[in-house]
């Protein structure tokens, strides 16, 4: 397994579109692996391929307080959303930077699992969040694009500050 380099916004492959996986293949395991690996390390809760700089639709997370529930989606597609929730998120290419997003409360996801089986799964609470900002993610989309314009302004003021200290 290798760690891999997080893209840290404003990178412009963060807004790259990702691909279908064609073939779940030992080559897509490994990604998989490696993005584990590298989510587990950075102590996020969940990362999207797009944020690695692979263009292809993968999502891992895992919400558990232990880090004992590893969820892996290929090709996510959420098939039906339920009522709204309104938490706050943070993203491993934005660190330091939370804010609270508007979201489908309950969701039900496909996709297929490591070995290319096609499973559906109900998700709410934290996991919904989790999904519904990861497959964000491989649309090229950002949780700040669900803020105002004021909060964006004021996030990436944030990560410009940060960055200053540094170097
Ligand atoms: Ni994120």
């Amino acid at each position: 397994m290798a760690l891999l380099h997080v893209l840290q916004f404003p990178d412009p492959l963060l807004r790259k579109k990702a691909r279908s996986v064609v073939n779940v293949d030992d080559n897509v395991r490994k990604i998989v692996d490696d993005m584990f690996e590298t989510m587990y390390e950075q102590v996020g809760v969940g990362l999207a391929a797009i944020q690695v700089n692979i263009q292809q639709r993968i999502i891992v997370m895992d919400v558990s307080e232990n880090r004992s529930q590893p969820y892996c989606f290929i090709n996510p597609e959420i098939i039906i959303r339920e009522g709204v929730q309104y938490e706050t998120e943070g993203c491993l290419s934005f660190p330091g930077v939370f804010d609270k997003v508007e979201r489908a409360a309950k969701i039900r996801v496909k996709a297929l699992d490591k070995e290319g089986k096609s499973f559906e799964l109900d998700a709410e609470d934290i996991l919904s969040i989790c999904i519904q900002h990861e497959i964000d993610h491989l649309d090229g989309i950002l949780f700040v694009d669900h803020l105002s314009r004021v909060k964006q302004e004021r996030a990436r003021k944030k990560l410009e500050k940060m960055r200053r200290k540094e170097y």
